[in-house]
């Protein structure tokens, strides 16, 4: 059992703290956010994570899981802290590392004995080098610390599951002790024989990009792959299972799309290919994986543009699901918002349902029509758009929805309803790549 600091309560920070008071540790998260602590201390939750509230209220009430503003007295009563803040996408295309500096300098600042500062944070290969230096620039007494990076595979909305069950765990330590510290951390996991991997610091965080960039790229594959299938008459389902029925493919993250979001792959995709230019290389994959997926959203546009014979303006289109993905309300770089856009602009009448999304939103469009459920969302339009898959969108009474449309007129982005009961009931309806069903 370690005394661990987490600092940052993003999702990152929130499930790792909470997860990491499941194994039995003694974890604070620290945030410089007060009210956001308050909210912790409270029993809110921040985000919608299905399952954290629960993993959080058990590990408080066992006294293992506490929230802090105050950062620096967290750093000096732990053993090891782990760096969880955000590191966003600047306009150039990098990652903005001003919250990991900003936070390794009070770490320097604060070391008080031996500690193990552990970045979680999604970082720019040799950011490892470049915290230890400011660390190191900091500190006050004479005092040693050893540098680990850890980073997170976790999933927006089953985020615990994938913290409590991980595939694998990634740390990359250049020092023996610290590997065996961070093994300690993990000690439940390394019991059940989760595969634990020891690499250099420069691998663990090549790691994270190479997985992120890899499913990027897959996504953008299947994507183009389904566009393909349009033309030419095949099925991307099916293509896709017999695919995947390949160990050396494998069946994961080959579900066509309108496009990925969210907080990471768009942002990881643009640093990776940033690293590489920095170093002198030109990633052409993913360099083509980011324009297939801009490309994506735009094909989705055409797509409701041909079902509504090119008549867009004036038009009244309900846009089912914002958020990036289903079981999150996270809208970062959602494809729905990039429809939206492309639908005002073209001078449609646009609502919206979502399940959990509905205050973000007005922030980006504050005239947004955010109906309080779907059947509202529906009622009276010219066409509706599935644009995030949850499940209250697959389980819809399409009979009902038939009455209440002006126009029966689906364009399903997800690939979630049955064609042959939209042919049934009589919609004009398109989706992605499943043209000929049989
Ligand atoms: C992703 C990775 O999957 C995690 O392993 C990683 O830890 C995380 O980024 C991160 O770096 O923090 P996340 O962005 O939460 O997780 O969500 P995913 O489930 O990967 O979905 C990303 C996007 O791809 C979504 O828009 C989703 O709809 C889309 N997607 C996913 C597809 O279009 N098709 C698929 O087959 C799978």
């Amino acid at each position: 059992m370690k005394k661990i600091t987490i600092i940052g309560t993003g999702y990152v920070g929130l499930v790792t703290g909470a997860g990491l008071a499941d194994f039995g540790n003694e974890v604070i998260c620290a945030d410089i956010l007060e009210s956001k602590v308050n909210q912790l201390k409270k029993g809110e939750i921040p985000f919608f994570e299905p399952g954290l509230k629960e993993l959080i209220d058990r590990n408080v009430n066992e006294n293992r899981l506490s929230f802090t503003a105050e950062i620096e007295k967290s750093v000096q009563l732990s053993e090891v802290i782990f760096i969880a803040v955000g590191t966003p996408e600047l306009s150039s295309g990098q990652a903005d590392l001003s919250h990991v500096i900003k936070v390794s300098k009070l770490i320097g600042e604060n070391l008080n004995f031996y500690k193990v500062i552990c970045t979680k944070s999604t970082v720019p290969i040799g950011t490892g080098k470049k915290i230890c230096k400011t660390i190191n620039e900091n500190i006050k007494s004479v005092v040693d610390f050893d540098y680990v990076s850890n980073p997170e595979f976790l999933r927006e909305g089953s985020s615990v599951k994938d913290f409590l069950w991980p595939d694998r765990v990634v740390i990359g330590a250049e020092e023996t002790k610290a590997f065996e510290i961070l093994k300690e951390v993990y000690r439940p996991l390394y019991v059940n024989k989760t595969p634990i991997m020891h690499t250099n610091i420069e691998t663990s965080e090549m790691i994270k990009y190479a997985s992120n960039a890899f499913l990027a790229l897959k996504i953008s594959y299947i994507n183009e792959i389904a566009n393909l299938c349009d033309k030419v008459g095949a099925d991307v389902h099916q293509v896709a299972t017999a695919m995947g029925k390949d160990g050396r493919i494998s069946s994961k993250f080959l579900h066509p799309g309108p496009g990925y979001g969210g907080s990471c792959f768009p942002k990881d995709t643009k640093a990776l290919v940033n690293i590489a230019k920095e170093n002198g290389l030109n990633f052409k994959t993913i360099e083509a994986a980011i324009i297939a997926n801009e490309n994506q959203k735009i094909v989705m546009f055409k797509k409701l543009k041909k079902l509504l014979q090119n008549q867009i303006s004036g038009k009244s289109i309900g846009i089912l699901g914002l958020s990036f993905k289903p079981n999150t309300d996270d809208i970062r770089e959602s494809s729905s918002l990039k429809m939206i856009s492309f639908l005002i602009r073209e001078g449609a009448i646009v609502k919206s349902y979502d399940p959990v999304v509905s205050n973000q939103i007005k922030n980006i469009y504050p005239d947004l029509n955010c109906c309080s459920s779907l059947e509202e969302c529906v009622a009276d339009t010219d066409a509706i758009v599935i644009m995030t898959d949850w499940n209250v969108f697959r389980s819809m009474d399409l009979k009902k929805v038939f009455k209440i449309m002006k126009k029966p007129v689906i364009l399903d982005t997800r690939n979630i309803l049955s064609t042959h009961e939209l042919n049934n009931i009589g919609f004009k309806h398109d989706n992605v790549g499943r043209k000929s069903i049989i």
